[in-house]
């Protein structure tokens, strides 16, 4: 009946927010990779990955949409859902997709639904000055929040196109303090996407909550990247970040349990895979 607690006692007790912290302290390297279905969650939970996401990056590989703007709230509640049943150890972050989190009601709303039929542990969503009063507001109410910063997919039609951010002086500290303001406001968590390896380092340095990359160099807590693009399914011009762990192997378990091992030893992310 009390499976937490019986869970507790298990030689790999299922990864929670603390234990990702007591990581950052420890600077142990956390290993991240998205899962959009339970077979794949099942084979990531195997290769001792920390944390699973759900991302909307799911619009791109599993739905073969050119952004993940389209995605809805019900897609993401669906393959959080699949996720979750193949999970035993791994974290579960699920994505609130575009305009899902507009209103503090709204980002509640959705966030409920991710949790309680979906599944999740945590909600992602793309943030900055204009959403601390949204992860506020989710933090007062106990769900746990990761801030999506830097690179936001969701905003590619603002920003046009998928650029390296943070590279001037201005934009790097508006970032900094965006990290600090999001923090304070409760963010457990900061995902960081596609900026030069000093800021990671700096985002890193100036906040007590786990700092998450994918292109934000080695001076980060963790690292995160797209399963399909880990397992080299994923066709086409690759960003510089991505390694394809299947090169040289033909097991996908195998794989994936290198990609581990290379973020927990720092083998990833190589120079080759960093922005200046
Ligand atoms: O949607 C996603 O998969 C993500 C990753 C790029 C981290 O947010």
């Amino acid at each position: 009946m009390y499976k937490q607690l019986e869970q507790r006692g298990m030689d790999s007790p299922p990864v929670n927010v603390g234990m990702l912290r007591d990581m950052k302290r420890a600077r142990e390297p956390i290993a991240c990779l998205t899962a959009y279905d339970a077979s794949f969650a099942q084979l990531v939970d195997f290769s001792g990955a920390d944390v699973v996401l759900v991302g909307d990056s799911l619009g791109m590989v599993i739905q073969g949409l050119d952004t993940t703007v389209p995605v809805t709230v019900n897609d993401m509640v669906y393959h959080a859902r699949c996720v979750a049943r193949g999970l035993r150890r791994a974290f579960l972050i699920v994505d609130m997709p575009f305009m899902s989190y507009t209103t503090s009601t709204q980002a509640l709303d959705n966030s409920v639904r991710l949790m309680q039929e979906g599944g999740a542990m945590m909600v992602k969503l793309e943030g900055g000055q204009g959403q601390v009063a949204i992860v506020e507001h989710l933090a007062q109410h106990d769900v746990p929040v990761c801030a999506h910063l830097g690179l936001k997919p969701q905003s590619v039609h603002k920003i046009g196109g998928f650029k390296v951010q943070g590279r001037e002086e201005q934009a790097a500290h508006r970032m900094i303090d965006e990290a600090r303001a999001l923090e304070s406001a409760g963010a457990d968590l900061v995902l960081l996407e596609c900026v030069p390896t000093s800021l990671g380092a700096a985002i890193r340095d100036a906040l007590h909550v786990p700092v998450i990359g994918i292109g934000a160099g080695p001076g980060v807590d963790g690292q995160i990247l797209v399963l399909y693009d880990v397992l080299g399914i994923t066709q086409g011009r690759m960003p510089r970040f991505v390694q394809n762990f299947m090169r040289g192997r033909d097991d996908p378990l195998e794989a994936l349990r290198a990609y581990v091992h290379a973020v927990k030893t720092r083998a990833y992310p190589a120079p080759e895979h960093t922005f200046s």
